[in-house]
């Protein structure tokens, strides 16, 4: 294969935190050749997160909640692994990685089963159809019934599971893992035996003849029980393939890799308006789906990272934002290499890269060689926490207004401008990001504040067919009328009754949770 679409695997890992998905990161890395020493990941994370003081509440908390992507090759692909912050406070900024993925490795702990948060991403996953390889992590520790785990996953998630290998034992009786179709059995050792089925008399030198038995009935049940692999059936989302493995123990990753490698889909076309991308077309167009900003405190730099989806594009490019027509230059694009940054002269669809720019990119944007598309599915989604923002030192009124532009630009905040009054409202999907805006308020703007309630609980774009409609309703609402930082309308209520009581009383108007940048 040298087609370069086809050579193409986009994919993030979703997991519930310490299920395993930064050792499998390490993991599947380490087997592309793209770091050289275990560990390295966490040690390169811990540097990143070191710069600034935000990063130390990720650290503190151990969670991730920068999404970052990493490319490796292997045998000829080019894997693109796209990080998903995995605390369930930053959902939205998760929700959009998502949408610059074409399939997910799903990462389960064999003792817990599914989490709260593996469920979430899943939901997710399943709105956009991502198809979805299961690893069932930490067989080396004691943990559930491989057909519980199954099963689980089949009943709470409404999918087909299709066990790839099996298990023989868990914990302290575990003795390897049996490959269905290559009719193998891998040791914990890591020594591969092939053989030439369950009834090979070899395997009576390499199992104890309690786990050999046990094997054969298990694996006979598992036959009748669930279905054959249907590569058509996992593409389109209904069905997973199961690894059993350990990441920590670098064993059956393996086996995960060619999955992704042989199954897995290559970029596919995306969906836009007025008409879908397909990878093939030879003109360039992308999305933004992230903005990072300041991931050097010293440049103030702000990076957007763009997922191509269609034709070749090349350093230096001219680049037009659909959104406001604005011709863009691509100098110095950054591809995400796993060992580091490094400068990229060509990217194909499925890649992703970083356009280093000062606030013009946004979340949301469509970049194309001229035409008109814009790329759809990126939404924003209504804050579910509203606050005000209170200067500490009232000299530093530019400097705040400067800092939560940024931040709304990289799309993590919103910003809501009140008709009445010049006090800005911060909405936030989630309790974390406020801490995280303080101290990146403090850290990178030197701007000392905190915040109050505001009198809102929550917010709704608004809308109507008839724009006199509009005007009255806003003009009748004026104390709860903001504008975001596009300069569509917002209503603001003291109360989801307060919000459904006036969405009733207004048919007219329509309130909506998610809007899309147009
Ligand atoms: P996360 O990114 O999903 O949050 O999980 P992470 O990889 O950090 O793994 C969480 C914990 O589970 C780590 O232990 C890790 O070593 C352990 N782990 C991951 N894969 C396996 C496995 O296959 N088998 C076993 N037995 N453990 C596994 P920790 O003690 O929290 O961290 P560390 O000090 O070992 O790094």
């Amino acid at each position: 294969m040298t087609d370069p679409v086809s050579d193409r695997r986009t994919f993030a890992i979703i997991s519930h935190p310490d299920a395993g998905k930064t050792t499998l990161t390490e993991k599947l890395l380490l087997s592309g050749g793209a770091i050289h020493l275990a560990g390295e990941v966490k040690a390169r994370g811990a540097n990143r997160r070191a710069r600034s003081d935000w990063m130390k509440i990720e650290q503190q908390r151990g969670i991730s909640v920068t999404s970052s992507v990493m490319t490796f090759e292997r045998k000829g692909l080019t894997f693109n692994l796209l990080d998903t912050p995995g605390h369930e406070d930053f959902s939205e900024d998760t929700y959009r990685t998502l949408t610059a993925v074409d399939s997910a490795v799903m990462v389960i702990d064999a003792a817990r089963g599914i989490e709260a948060q593996t469920r979430k991403l899943f939901e997710v996953c399943r709105l956009r159809d991502v198809p979805i390889i299961t690893f069932v992590n930490k067989v080396d520790r004691e943990g559930r019934d491989p057909f519980a785990t199954l099963d689980e996953i089949a009943d709470t998630l409404a999918l087909d599971v299709v066990p790839m290998n099996w298990p023989v034992g868990l914990g302290g009786q575990h003795e390897g893992l049996w490959d269905f179709r290559e009719q193998s059995l891998t040791r914990p050792d890591g020594s591969l035996h092939r053989l030439a089925g369950l009834d090979d008399p070899a395997l009576e030198g390499l199992l104890s003849a309690e786990r050999l038995e046990a094997l054969r009935e298990e694996t006979e049940l598992a036959a009748i029980g669930y279905p054959e692999f249907d590569v058509a059936e996992y593409r389109a989302g209904s069905q997973t393939p199961v690894f059993f493995g350990s990441a920590l123990r670098e064993y059956g990753v393996e086996a995960l890799i060619e999955a992704l490698a042989s199954f897995a889909p290559p970029p596919r076309p995306q969906p836009a308006t007025p008409r879908a991308v397909a990878p093939e077309e030879p003109n360039v167009a992308g999305f933004v789906f992230k903005v990072q900003a300041n991931m050097n405190p010293q440049h103030r730099d702000r990076i957007a990272f763009m997922r191509i989806c269609s034709g070749t594009f090349r350093r230096g490019m001219k680049l037009k934002q659909v959104q406001t027509g604005k011709a863009i230059a691509i100098n110095s694009p950054i591809f995400f290499f796993a060992q580091d940054r490094e400068i990229a002269d060509t990217a194909f669809p499925g890649d992703i890269i970083g356009i280093p720019n000062h606030g013009v990119l946004r979340v949301g944007d469509t970049l194309t060689e001229g035409e008109a598309i814009t790329f759809t599915g990126i939404p924003n989604f209504a804050p579910e926490i509203l606050r005000r923002v209170r200067l500490l030192d009232p000299t530093k009124t530019k400097q705040l207004r400067t800092a939560l532009n940024d931040m709304a630009e990289e799309g993590v905040t919103q910003l809501f401008k009140p008709m009445i009054g010049s006090q800005w409202i911060v909405g936030v999907v989630g309790q974390l990001q406020l801490e995280v805006l303080i101290s990146r308020l403090q850290a990178e703007y030197n701007v000392a504040a905190e915040f109050e309630p505001a009198p809102y609980e929550t917010a709704r774009w608004i809308s109507a067919d008839d724009p006199a409609t509009l005007k009255a309703f806003m003009e009748g609402k004026k104390a709860a009328m903001a504008e975001d930082r596009d300069g569509s309308p917002v209503y603001l209520a003291r109360d989801a009754w307060e919000l459904n009581y006036t969405a009733e009383r207004t048919p007219a108007v329509r309130f909506t949770a998610t809007r899309e940048r147009s």
